[in-house]
């Protein structure tokens, strides 16, 4: 249990970069979309109008801002102030990537693609804060699976959360 809860902490860097953008961009109205509109080969989107310049940049900074607070008030957390970071890009890197995925598989912006959706940011993010680090002390096939369960289940019930304040159009 104690390991779980040290993943959830370890891992919030990741959480807070993953849903700043849908914050921001309700906010905000409109953003500049990160593939400026352009096309893949296949003639769709590279990546959609859902990820956009604004999400990227509000998530990273609320990322980063995250990753020094539990780095200061949860000392031991990290070996690094790097691995914390890493967390937060790769978070930022993995939404992205997952985007580019979904319109390879014919997806619009904003259909869901289960399981991607869901943990394609914190697998990404755990696998860049470990290339140069390895993993963490707490990281075993128990305490991993407990984080990715947890990260699933915040998904969908911060995602139906949104969707009550109005702040997504879809309840997924
Ligand atoms: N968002 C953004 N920039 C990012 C990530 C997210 O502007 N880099 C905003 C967009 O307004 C997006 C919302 O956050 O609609 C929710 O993010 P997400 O669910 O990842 O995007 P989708 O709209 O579902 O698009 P996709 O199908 O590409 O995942
Ligand atoms: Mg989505």
């Amino acid at each position: 249990m104690q390991e779980v809860l040290t993943a959830i902490v370890y891992a919030l860097p990741a959480y807070v970069t993953n849903g700043t953008p849908v914050v921001v961009l309700r906010v905000l109205g409109v953003g500049h979309p990160l593939d400026r509109g352009k096309a893949f080969w296949d003639g769709r989107r590279l990546l959609g109008d859902g990820k956009t310049f604004e999400g990227l940049a509000s998530g990273v900074l609320a990322g980063l801002l995250a990753s020094a607070a539990v780095y200061t008030f949860f000392p031991g957390t990290y070996r690094r102030f790097l691995e914390s970071a890493l967390l937060t890009l790769g978070a930022m890197a993995g939404d992205i990537l997952g985007s580019f995925i979904k319109r390879r598989l014919g997806l619009e912006r904003g259909r869901s693609a289960p399981v991607l959706d869901q943990l394609g940011f914190m697998v990404a993010a755990l696998l860049i804060a470990w290339l140069p680090f390895g993993p963490p002390s707490w990281a075993n096939t128990t305490s991993l699976t407990a984080l990715l369960l947890v990260t699933a289940i915040l998904h969908v019930s911060t995602n139906i959360m949104a969707y009550f304040a109005g702040l997504k159009e879809k309840w997924y």
